[in-house]
């Protein structure tokens, strides 16, 4: 893991401190929908969180790198990795994706729920991710494309400066070149979520399936 500091590291390095397991640590149903038809090879999980997609790829066979800016939460991806036998299946790597390069290719490139409060290029950070495709590979972007029902009521105002991209405004902005590349999915998808007061709501997700063609 590599150093990382600055504003985006404090919040997100706040944000895991405050408890353990942030998220539920299951895979996120679209990831683990759209991965279970391709033959597993590389992949990369940018802003992995506490590697629940990670691991549930590298138990399929996959070897996978996360990154994510929160070293707090890429050590409990590492102890559930230890745990499930699957250490040296995944490679974590603490940095801002902001900045991260990386010459490899992956087989499949995902980024679920790649949101923050603090400034992030989201656009450049999905630019970089398609040129890290194989050919013959995909991205994948899982995404919030509407606020949550609770956002009102939740955590502090730099929330509301979040952005919720809808699938096609993730496509177009990442203009790739229609020859060498096939979309196999741009679509809305409502989900059945539970708020933080533990009522049941329906949250809207984005989900953007390209694969790179020779
Ligand atoms: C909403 S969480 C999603 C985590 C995980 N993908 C999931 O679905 O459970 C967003 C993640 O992106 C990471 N993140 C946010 N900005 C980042 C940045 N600039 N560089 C690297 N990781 C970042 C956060 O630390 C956090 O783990």
């Amino acid at each position: 893991m590599s150093d990382v500091t600055g504003e985006v590291f404090e919040y997100w390095e706040t944000k895991y401190g405050t408890r353990d397991g942030v998220w539920s640590g299951r895979v996120n149903a679209a990831l683990a929908e759209v991965a279970e038809g391709l033959e597993a090879g590389t992949a990369l999980d940018l802003g992995s969180g506490e590697g629940g997609d990670a691991l549930w790829l590298a138990e399929r066979g996959w070897t996978v790198t996360g990154v994510d800016v929160s070293p707090t939460a890429l050590a409990r991806a590492e102890v559930a990795a230890d745990r499930a036998g699957l250490t040296g299946r995944v490679t974590w790597v603490a940095a801002d994706l902001d900045t991260w390069t990386s010459d490899e290719q992956f087989d499949l490139v995902t980024a679920s729920f790649l949101h923050s409060p603090v400034a992030l290029d989201r656009e450049r950070i999905l630019r970089a991710a398609a040129e890290r495709v194989t050919q013959g590979g995909h991205l994948l972007v899982v995404a919030h494309a509407e606020p949550p029902p609770w956002t009102h009521d939740h955590e502090d105002d730099r929330r509301r400066t979040m952005e919720f991209p809808k699938p096609e405004d993730d496509l177009a902005s990442l203009a790739l070149p229609e020859e060498g590349w096939q979309v196999e999915t741009c679509e809305l998808r409502d989900r059945q979520a539970f708020a933080p007061d533990g009522s049941e709501v329906v949250l809207r997700d984005g989900l953007l399936l390209v694969r790179r063609v020779a």
